[in-house]
C-alpha cells in the first residue's frame, strides 16, 4: 500500500499535478533501531514516503511510533540505520556530518517540542541565532529577528528572557527562531502540545502561511487531533511504519 502511494504521489509531482508542487522530501527504506539484545526497539521499519512543496503535511500516530525520530532523520539530527533521504534533490543521507549540518543550517528549521529556547538570552536574541550561526553581525541578526517577532504579535516582548514568556509566547520565539533564516522546509515536532487551543490554531495557521510560499514545505508531527484538519495530507504512523495516507485537500479525489 504505502508503495503504491509512493507512485502516486511520484506521478502527481511529474505532471506537476494536483498538488502543484516540486519533491521536498523523499525517504526510502528508512531504517532505525535504538538500543541492543532485548532492549531492542525497531523505531523506523523501512518508510518510503514523500512531501511536495507547497505543501503542509501532518504525520500522526500514537506515542512512540516513531513520529519524532522520523523527523530527526529528515532533518539530519539522527543518523538512520539504512535508507536513503532526499531533500530538495539532495541526497543528505549521502553527505559527511559536517556537510548535513550546514545543509540543514541553510534550508531547514526545525521546531522542538519544548521550544529549547536559551534562557540567558531574550526573545529577540533567540529568534536571532541561526543568523549569528550563519555569519550575520549581532545587531543585524538581532534587527531582523526583531522584525519578524514584531509580525507574530511579539513586539512588546523582544527583550523578554524566555522565563518571563506564557508558553504560546515562547512558541513563537522558537518559530521565528526556525523562520528567521528562511529556510524550505519546516518541521515541526508537536508544536501545540503545550498550547491551549486558541493559541495552537494561531501556530498553526502561521505554519500554513509558509507551507504555501512558493518553494517550501512544512511537515508537522502532531498527536494533537484538533488540528489534524490543517494538514493537506495526513500520514499515519504505528510501531515505525506508515499505516495510511490521507488527502485532505479540498476536491482531492
Ligand atoms: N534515544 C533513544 N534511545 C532509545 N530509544 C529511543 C530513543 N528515542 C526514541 N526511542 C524509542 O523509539 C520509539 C519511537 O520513539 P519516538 O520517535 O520518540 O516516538 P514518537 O515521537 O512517535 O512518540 C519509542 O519506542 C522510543 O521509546
Ligand atoms: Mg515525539
Amino acid at each position: 500500500m504505502v508503495g503504491e502511494i509512493a507512485v502516486e504521489s511520484g506521478e502527481r509531482a511529474a505532471m506537476g499535478g494536483a498538488a502543484g508542487g516540486r519533491v521536498a522530501i523523499r525517504v526510502r527504506g528508512l531504517c532505525k533501531h535504538f538500543g541492543r539484545g532485548e532492549q531492542r526497539v525497531s523505531a523506523l521499519r523501512g518508510i518510503d514516503w514523500e512531501v511536495q512543496t507547497g505543501e503542509l503535511s501532518m504525520i500522526v500516530g500514537p506515542s512512540g511510533c516513531g513520529k519524532t525520530t522520523l523527523l530527526s532523520v529528515i532533518a539530519g539530527i539522527l543518523n538512520c540505520d539504512a535508507g536513503q533521504v532526499n531533500i530538495f534533490g539532495q541526497e543528505t543521507t549521502r553527505l559527511s556530518d559536517s556537510a548535513r549540518t550546514r545543509f540543514r543550517a541553510a534550508h531547514i528549521g526545525f521546531i522542538f517540542q519544548q521550544y529549547n529556547l536559551l534562557p540567558a538570552l531574550t526573545a529577540a536574541e533567540n529568534a536571532a541565532v541561526p543568523l549569528v550561526i550563519a555569519g550575520w553581525g549581532r545587531d543585524r541578526a538581532v534587527r531582523r529577528a526583531s522584525a519578524l517577532l514584531d509580525s507574530l504579535g511579539m513586539g512588546a516582548k523582544l527583550g523578554s528572557l524566555p522565563n518571563q514568556l506564557s508558553g504560546g509566547q515562547m512558541q513563537r520565539v522558537a518559530i521565528a527562531r526556525a523562520l528567521v533564516h528562511e529556510p524550505r522546509l519546516l518541521v515541526c515536532d508537536e508544536p501545540t502540545a503545550a498550547l491551549d487551543h486558541e493559541t495552537g490554531l494561531n501556530v498553526m495557521n502561521l505554519l500554513r502561511e509558509q507551507a504555501v510560499r512558493p518553494d517550501r514545505a512544512v511537515v508537522v508531527v502532531t498527536h494533537d487531533n484538533r488540528v489534524f484538519h490543517f494538514g493537506d495530507r495526513l500520514t499515519r504512523m504505528d510501531d515505525g511504519a506508515i499505516v495510511e495516507i490521507v488527502d485532505q485537500r479540498r476536491g482531492a479525489a
